[in-house]
């Protein structure tokens, strides 16, 4: 393989499990990782697992936490693009090329997103030579759009921030009218499901090898495209007592109760149930406040250096939903809470740049009150119980309230009801997986 060729890229086994690569591409995307993020053969560098084959990983220091519990947060910020978000772009475009609905030199590539699976896209169309058009929001964080750019997608934007999603789609289904643009609908394509099911569900059960009693107790996600919510099903299936758990702003709690508002979380709260989310495996919906993930932020910035830069504000929601959980739960210093920090901090300094500007004064005795508020004295009110008939009711409802009107058939969203169908769903990753060597040469 010559780097000035679009390589074929991983099957979803040899993203989870990277040791099973060819060792001289593996060395060769190792190396560009480190000398040359443009290279094709990066496409090889997107997993969970570091040079060694270890989840990268940190389990979060007690003095944060203040549970007996383990909260272990896998890092998304290594992987090529800075999120993990690269993976569900990569799958659902590679699904797209081997069934040949996807051409080179004949179709664009339509992302809609609130900014990491739109960085995600334009990382993977650079890479594979396609061209691309990011559809987001226009008041999202301005180091996202510089980042698509660089990577050379196109942007085309609609109004509002990380609630205003819809618009987006509605957007997409415009431009879908045009049959050279090929839309990669992370809301509604399976590769978004299976890549986490697989990749990340499975790094999630590696994660805590070693870590208290070795399972996952709890699993804790706070939806956007409910991808990553799907290592879930991957978890529940080895460890039946494990709960999941969908988290949302308290801002804007769809899930929870319907309810609909602006909130400062990019990447998740999206006002919607998204078609791809399994909720027969959504055991608690939790809400977590906007305003105690900026600031809980801050204070990890600020006060544990060995975690600088690992997470960005949905991370900290998903580590205040864990914290939360620990507590509800009341789990114990055997017990492993998973949880996921899609990206990194370098995407955020301006939302930081901005609290200061709100906050007018962050001295040390606030940073100290934040702390307290926010970590020591995390409460276990809004944790919302889906377990039960009428949960799942309310939760299919959302769905269909979300997605017939955009043509889905009440058949289709009434399979959806049955784990059967995620099941065969998710088992169609090994078909891709040969198909994808088939057509890369093996
Ligand atoms: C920063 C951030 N956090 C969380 C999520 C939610 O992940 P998922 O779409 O897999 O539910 C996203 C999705 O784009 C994101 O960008």
């Amino acid at each position: 393989m010559t780097n000035n060729k679009v390589p074929f890229g991983p099957t979803y086994e040899e993203m989870l499990n990277p040791d099973t690569i060819n060792p001289q591409i593996r060395q060769q995307a190792i190396q560009a990782a480190e000398q040359n993020e443009l290279d094709p053969i990066n496409l090889f560098n997107i997993s969970w697992k570091d040079k060694e084959g270890q989840v990268r990983k940190v389990v979060l220091p007690k003095e944060l936490t203040g549970v007996d519990a383990n909260i272990v947060v896998m890092l998304g910020t290594y992987f090529p693009s800075g999120s993990h978000k690269v993976g569900p772009a990569y799958s659902t475009l590679i699904e797209g090329c081997v069934d040949g609905e996807i051409l080179p030199g004949e179709h664009t590539i339509l992302g809609p997103s609130t900014g990491n699976f739109g960085i995600g896209v334009s990382y993977i169309c650079n890479l594979m030579g396609y061209d691309a058009i990011v559809i987001m929001p226009d008041n999202m964080s301005k180091e996202r759009y510089e980042r698509i750019q660089r990577y050379g997608a196109k942007l085309d934007l609609t109004p509002g921030t990380e609630s205003d999603v819809i618009l987006t789609l509605q957007r997409t289904y415009e431009l879908k009218k045009d049959p050279k643009n090929r839309p990669l609908a992370q809301f509604e394509l399976m590769p978004n499901y299976r890549f986490h099911r697989h990749v990340t569900g499975n790094s999630a059960i590696e994660a805590v090898k070693g870590i208290g009693n070795g399972r996952v107790a709890c699993f804790t996600s706070a939806p956007g495209s409910a991808g990553t919510i799907a290592a879930g099903d991957q978890i529940k299936a080895v460890f039946p007592e494990a709960k999941i758990v969908a988290l949302e702003p308290y801002e804007c709690s769809t899930l929870a109760n319907g309810g609909l508002g602006q909130h400062r979380i990019e990447g998740i709260g999206d006002k919607m149930c998204t078609l791809i989310h399994n909720v027969l495996t959504t055991d608690f919906v939790t809400l977590v406040k906007d305003d105690e993930c900026v600031r809980g932020l801050q204070v990890v910035q600020e006060r544990f250096k060995e975690l600088t830069g690992l997470f960005g504000v949905s991370g900290l929601c998903n580590i205040l939903g864990a914290i939360k959980m620990a507590k509800y739960l009341k789990l114990g210093p055997d017990d492993n809470v998973v949880t996921i920090a899609t990206d990194g901090f370098d995407r955020y300094n301006s939302v930081l740049e901005e609290l200061a500007e709100r906050e007018l004064e962050v001295t040390d005795n606030v940073l100290d009150r934040w702390y307290r508020d926010i970590f020591m004295e995390a409460d276990t009110r809004h944790v919302y119980d889906f377990r039960g008939q009428d949960g799942k009711e309310q939760l299919f409802k959302q769905k269909e309230h979300d997605w017939l009107p955009f043509g889905y058939a009440q058949e289709y969203l009434d399979a959806m009801k049955s784990m059967e169908f995620w099941d065969s769903e998710y088992e169609k990753y090994k078909e891709y997986d040969e198909k994808i060597k088939e057509k890369r040469g093996k």
